[in-house]
C-alpha cells in the first residue's frame, strides 16, 4: 500500500468509487471529486476554512422548510441554476421556442384557476397591468387548452408565501388558452425585490457587497399536451437592476415594457404587454426543464 499524498488521494477516491453500478452516478461523482480536490488544492483550503464551509452548508440546510429552499437560493446566487438552465436550453430548446428562465423558490403547485382576463390579485392592491397574447407552436399556430401558470410579487415586492400563511395563495394562478391559443391575465405591476437576505445565503451575498435584488418579473410555467413544458419569466425593462440580477435569470428576449394603448389588449387603458410564447413539441425522451420545484415537494420526492 502506497502512502497517499495531496495529489494521489484524488485517484484513490475515484478508484474506490469505480464499482458504482449506475454509470451516470459513477461519472458525476468522479468528476465532482476531481473538481472538488482541484479546487481545494487551487485555493490551498485550510482546516479553518473547511470547517467554515461545513458550518455554512449546515446552516443552509437548517434554513430549509416546506416553504423555503435555501439550497436552491444558494445555487441561484452562485449562477449554478442559470448554468443548468442554459445547458438544458442548448440541448433541448427547439427552433424558435421561448427562452427559459429560473423557476425560483416561490413556485407552488395547485394555484387557483382563473378565466380569460381575470385578475390574479385577490388580496394585494397596487397599480394594475394586463398581460396577454398567445401560446404558439413551432408552426406559429395557436395551442388551445394550454395551461398558463403565473406567479409574481405584489406591488410591495413580496410573494404570498412571504406575507401570508402558506394556506393563502395570492398573486398566482392558472389560465387556459382558448381555441386560438389566446390568454389574458390582469395583474399588478410587479416591482423588483430582494431575494431572502435573512439566512446564510443572504449573509454570503452581503459579504460579497452584492445588492441582493432581482429586477421586477412575472414567472410563467406553460404546459400543453404533447408539448415540452416551458418555464420562463418576463422581466420589466425599466427596472434599475435589469442588468445585475442577483440570480442571473434575465435574457434580452424576455424583457418587456408595459405601456397603454397596446392594440388587442383586453383593457387598452391599462399598461399592457403582449407576449406570444412559443412551445416546442415534446421529444421522445423529454426530461423536465424545471430548475426548481415547489419547496414543499422537495424533501417528499
Ligand atoms: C425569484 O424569481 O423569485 C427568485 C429566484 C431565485 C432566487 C430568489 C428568488
Ligand atoms: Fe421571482
Amino acid at each position: 500500500m502506497a502512502d497517499l499524498d495531496q495529489n494521489t488521494v484524488t485517484d484513490a477516491v475515484i478508484e474506490q468509487m469505480a464499482a458504482t453500478p449506475d454509470p451516470r452516478m459513477r461519472e458525476v461523482m468522479a468528476s465532482l471529486v476531481r473538481h472538488l480536490h482541484d479546487f481545494a488544492r487551487d485555493v490551498r483550503l485550510t482546516p479553518a476554512e473547511w470547517l467554515a464551509a461545513i458550518d455554512f452548508l449546515t446552516r443552509v440546510g437548517q434554513a430549509c422548510t416546506p416553504i423555503r429552499q435555501e439550497f436552491i437560493l444558494l445555487s441561484d446566487t452562485l449562477g449554478l441554476s442559470r448554468l443548468v438552465n442554459l445547458m438544458d436550453d442548448k440541448a433541448n430548446r427547439v427552433g424558435e421556442a421561448t427562452e427559459t428562465s429560473l423557476l425560483g423558490p416561490f413556485y407552488r403547485e395547485s394555484s387557483p384557476q382563473f378565466a380569460y382576463g381575470e385578475s390574479i390579485a385577490s388580496r394585494a392592491k397596487g397599480p394594475e397591468m394586463m398581460l396577454f397574447g398567445r401560446v404558439l407552436n413551432e408552426a406559429g399556430e395557436g395551442v388551445p387548452n394550454a395551461i398558463v401558470e403565473i406567479w409574481q410579487t405584489d406591488a410591495d415586492g413580496a410573494y404570498d408565501l412571504q406575507v401570508n400563511n402558506p394556506e393563502v395563495m395570492d398573486m398566482r394562478g392558472q389560465f387556459r388558452t382558448d381555441a386560438e391559443g389566446r390568454y389574458a391575465i390582469r395583474t399588478l405591476v410587479p416591482i423588483g425585490y430582494s431575494i431572502p437576505m435573512d439566512g446564510p445565503v443572504g449573509a454570503m451575498v452581503r459579504a460579497q457587497n452584492r445588492h441582493g435584488f432581482r429586477p421586477a418579473h412575472i414567472h410563467m410555467l406553460i404546459g400543453a399536451e404533447g408539448y415540452r413544458e416551458l418555464v420562463t419569466a418576463l422581466y420589466l425593462g425599466d427596472d434599475k437592476h435589469i442588468g445585475s440580477d442577483t440570480v442571473f435569470g434575465v435574457s434580452e428576449s424576455l424583457v418587456v415594457r408595459p405601456r397603454t394603448g397596446v392594440e388587442g389588449s383586453p383593457d387598452p387603458g391599462l399598461p399592457s404587454v403582449r407576449y406570444d410564447f412559443r412551445v416546442a413539441r415534446k421529444a421522445e425522451h423529454d426530461t423536465s426543464g424545471r430548475v426548481g420545484a415547489d419547496p414543499s415537494r422537495i424533501a417528499a420526492e
